[in-house]
């Protein structure tokens, strides 16, 4: 299948190519009606938020067309795994999961496998599943999601293998069916790709250049969403502090931010992610000045060695990291900060680790993220000398872990006795008259509660720290 190029010029290319689909939507819709047919799905997601986020919109258009998500994977129709490659363990993973699912195919052939995700933009990926997964039914890429309907019709009809993967994006295409996990709570695709090239990431390379959405695309969705009983929104890029540049009008991030806050009915707006490097002063006062705009801030280190950072292709060093950290907490406060970090990258000596380990004490993180450096083959690090021993790289990794846990613990004892405001999620997975929900500092709070409440801003006093997450007792309205 070849990828088509729009030739209009006064209709937006992307709202023509929605309709398009929608159309398609609408012909598979009434195939089902008239075969009665009765079909379920199951989507697997690994990976990021904007996996997440694009698993809502597959899961969006296959209602609308009229599958039911399934109870169970091995009984479903169709088998959605929507891959993630940043770290190998995850790649592992689909291919463990498609040997199993070999055998269910055997059982019932009417099975059908589709892969989606940042794996399929990887040659290599594509030519293994190509030649030993022939249980595979459909694959597709980053670039042509919106496409999902195109692309699973001519599935459908052929009974062929269909394989489509573009090696660079088209369009931004948005607008489409999406199921969305939360009716109060929504993440938002403020720009996609990354033009970052930090050396251990292979996103830049399956997630293609950076480019934005325009904002009225934006504010559009966020105020339908506002409108819908969406309270807390939280937008999603690989590196908002370059949003809206290449824009034939361009605005910056913490324009966006200001704008997006002055929208009716949206209470609490959360972000992700940020590169240290270049966060303006401007992002930091909107931090500061917008009451909507949570005070938690994502800001990943990934090392605390000016060495390793500089190895990593960073941009900055220790000590424009914490200076970052100093303006973020003299303009906010009590501001939680979260990171992650990189733990075994080539050439990273007890030296380096320590330095990270420094940062880390210095900072006092709310929260972490810690991986074990993962060797992915086309990244500038994978053919870097002096790869780190594995018993090496996990010693300094639970190591880091034991500081983290400690600081943490400490920290969020300052928390207890305290009276936050948790916007109520889902009910806890151990414990049905349990409540789980965040607070503006996207602390983790577990208290007692109806389930009537969830979707609501509930004021619980924080009674146990037990280091990721507080128990709490709800505060009785007068
Ligand atoms: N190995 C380990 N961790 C990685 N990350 C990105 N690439 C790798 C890799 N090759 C981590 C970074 C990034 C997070 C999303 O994943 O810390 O911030
Ligand atoms: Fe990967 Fe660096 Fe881009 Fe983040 S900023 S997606 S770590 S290349």
């Amino acid at each position: 299948m070849s990828k088509e190029k729009d030739a209009g010029v006064s209709i937006d290319p992307g709202v023509e190519e929605s309709a398009r689909q929608r159309a398609i939507i609408r012909e598979l819709r009434d195939e089902f009606t008239q075969k009665g047919w009765n079909k379920t799905y199951w989507i697997t997601t690994l990976g990021c938020q904007m996996n997440a986020r694009d698993s809502e919109k597959l899961s969006g258009i296959l209602e609308e067309i009229g599958y039911r998500r399934s109870e169970a994977e091995e009984s479903a129709d169709l088998v959605i795994y929507n891959t993630c490659c940043v770290r190998e363990n995850a790649e592992q993973k689909v291919y463990g999961r498609l040997g199993y699912l070999k055998n269910y195919k055997k059982r019932r052939p009417e099975m059908k496998i589709a892969l989606c995700g940042c794996m399929m933009q990887e040659n290599l990926v594509l030519e293994k599943l190509k030649k030993s997964y022939p249980q595979v039914d459909l694959i597709f890429g980053t670039h042509n999601l919106y496409k999902f309907p195109e692309l699973l019709q001519a599935m459908l009809s052929s009974g062929e293998r269909i394989i489509d993967i573009w090696k660079e994006h088209g369009e931004i295409v948005e607008d489409l069916p999406s199921n969305r996990k939360y009716s109060f709570k929504a993440s938002v695709n403020v720009m996609f790709g990354c033009n970052n090239f930090c050396t251990y990431c292979i996103v830049p390379y399956v997630r293609g250049r950076e480019r934005s959405r325009r904002p009225e695309e934006i504010l559009k969705e966020i105020s339908q969403l506002a409108q819908d009983g969406v309270k807390e929104v939280q937008l999603l890029g690989q590196n908002v502090n370059s949003y809206g540049k290449t824009l034939e009008h361009p605005i910056s991030f913490a324009q966006l931010l200001q704008e997006i806050s002055q929208i009716d009915g949206i209470e609490r707006i959360r972000f992700m992610t940020s590169h240290p490097k270049d966060l303006s002063q401007d992002l930091i006062d909107a931090m500061a000045t917008l009451p909507k705009v949570c005070p938690h801030f994502h800001l990943p280190l990934q090392s605390g060695s000016s060495r390793i950072l500089e190895k990593m292709n960073r941009h900055y060093d220790q000590a424009r990291y914490l200076d970052v950290v100093r303006r973020l907490r003299e303009a906010v406060p009590d501001i939680s900060l979260t990171t992650d970090i990189i733990v075994g990258f080539p050439g990273e000596t007890d030296d380096d680790f320590e330095e990270t380990v420094k940062v880390v004490r210095d900072v006092q993180f709310d929260s972490a993220f810690t991986f074990l450096y993962s060797k992915r083959e086309g990244t500038p690090a994978a053919a870097m000398a002096e790869q780190v021993p594995e018993e090496e790289a996990k010693r300094h990794f639970d190591r880091l872990l034991d500081v983290l846990k400690e600081d943490i613990h400490a920290k969020n004892e300052t928390w207890v006795g305290r009276t936050v405001l948790v916007l109520a999620e889902e009910t806890s997975k151990h414990d049905e008259g349990m409540l789980t929900g965040r607070t503006p500092h996207n602390q983790l709070v577990h208290f007692q509660g109806d389930r009537a409440l969830i979707g609501s801003v509930v004021p619980v006093k924080i009674v146990e720290n037990q280091t990721f997450y507080f128990t709490g007792e709800r505060i009785p309205s007068e």
